[in-house]
């Protein structure tokens, strides 16, 4: 195959998924793949921490979405929960062979749905686990007990009111409590001493400028939002893949980028429908997005070229801590008294990302010398989401009082 076309792969050359990686509850939250969760199964520190990473997004917004394993002195601990396909079972049925049981289960999020939505499977899957959620845990629209939400409360404990787990290897420190409104924001992170790394949520990420390998197995999101109108063919280059995860990152950070805008219903239609993409996977060429100049500018400051940009996500920021910035730096001044710390393994984006103490006090200058929250340029919308929320009432003026003693 010529180098040419080698990297003009046409998206319909990619083969159908095996049976070892459908997830049969995607309808209880449905996100993009669907039933069909493909896994990248990576060992971080050897023999120490492993990741599974799977796409989880809405309309082709796709970032990737991770669940740790951490060895404790008796087997092995999951945190942050993902589907448990085959595939996963099968390579964690290898892990628990050469390392022991998965003993515990770990929820750290109190709102993370994308999180808790697979631990009542998980749970299934591992009977003789020990389940250890974060205090808070709440759903909507009526509050119901955590056996209504497939979590087994006989085997399940609340992390700190119930103690904690494994603290012969790992230390634990909780991010929040923040009222939302509708339930909490917690989240609990975990310090494992032996592969030094600081196990979060959504609390930080750190993302790169070169889209994560877990597209190599379906580069279709990054193609699809590599285009400027929904007539372009989904063509997979290397560039057009850096592209599309340039969006894809605008997305998730501020959800509607000031440098996006929606075009007449009257052009979207004119584009889509064209021969070629009159398929399901370039959604018949519906594209109703147009980005505007300057649109590379503000991804480029989120995405670091030689190292990730380890950072609070801006949609964390502005709708979770608009109002409790001094929360969040609490957390930061915690984990910086960690003796040992090297790494930072989030749930979303990359994975492994060099983390030191220094490296809190360089996140937590840069958060004190600028804007926090702002309400301009790419915050506009979430902005807007945020004050309309707080003006009906829905979230807190004072969002941190009410957990106070
Ligand atoms: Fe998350």
């Amino acid at each position: 195959m010529s180098p040419d076309l080698k990297e003009k792969r046409n998206i319909s050359d990619i083969k159908t998924l095996p049976s070892q990686q459908s997830w049969p509850w995607w309808p209880l939250l449905p996100l993009y793949p669907y039933g069909k969760r493909r896994t990248v199964f990576k060992e971080l520190i050897p023999s120490q921490l492993w990741s599974f990473e799977q796409l989880q997004g809405i309309y082709y917004v796709a970032v990737p979405v991770r669940m740790t394993v951490v060895r404790v002195n008796t087997g092995l601990m999951l945190i942050n929960p993902l589907p448990p396909t085959k595939e996963i079972l099968n390579d964690l049925k290898k892990l628990q062979d050469k390392y022991g049981p998965v003993k515990t289960i770990v929820l750290p999020t109190a709102s993370g749905l994308e999180h808790k939505i697979s631990l009542p499977a998980l749970a299934r899957s591992f009977p003789s686990s020990i389940l250890w959620i974060c205090p808070g845990q709440w759903s909507f629209p009526i509050p119901l007990p955590l056996d209504f939400l497939g979590i087994p409360r006989s085997r399940t404990n609340i992390l700190f009111a119930d103690g904690l787990p494994h603290k012969n290897c790992c230390d634990w420190f909780s991010l929040g409590p923040v009222d939302i409104g509708l339930g909490r924001f917690q989240e609990i992170s975990c310090f494992h001493r032996v592969s030094k790394a600081l196990i979060v949520t959504d609390a930080l990420v750190g993302i790169d400028s070169e889209p994560p390998s877990l597209f190599d197995l379906d580069p279709t999101p990054l193609l699809f939002h590599s285009r400027d109108k929904g007539s372009d063919p989904l063509i997979d280059t290397p560039s057009a893949r850096r592209k599309g995860w340039s969006r894809v990152v605008l997305f998730s950070s501020f959800l509607r980028p000031s440098e996006l805008e929606i075009p007449p219903l009257s052009i979207v239609l004119n584009n889509a429908f064209k021969p070629g993409l009159r398929n399901f996977r370039s959604h018949f060429g519906l594209f109703p997005f147009d980005w505007k100049n300057g649109w590379e500018k503000t991804a480029k400051e989120l995405m670091g070229y030689k190292q990730p940009i380890i950072q609070i996500a801006p949609v964390i920021e502005r709708l979770v801590f608009p109002r409790a910035k001094d929360t969040f730096i609490d957390w930061l001044d915690d984990i910086k008294s960690i003796k040992g710390l090297n790494w930072l393994v989030s749930a979303h984006f990359n994975a492994l990302v060099r983390f030191t103490n220094s490296d809190v006090q360089t996140l937590k200058n840069k958060i004190n010398n600028r804007s926090w929250a702002r309400n301009d340029g790419n915050w506009t919308f979430i902005s807007s989401v945020d004050k309309t929320l707080l003006k009906l009432g829905v979230v807190p003026k004072k969002p941190v009082e009410k957990f106070r003693d």
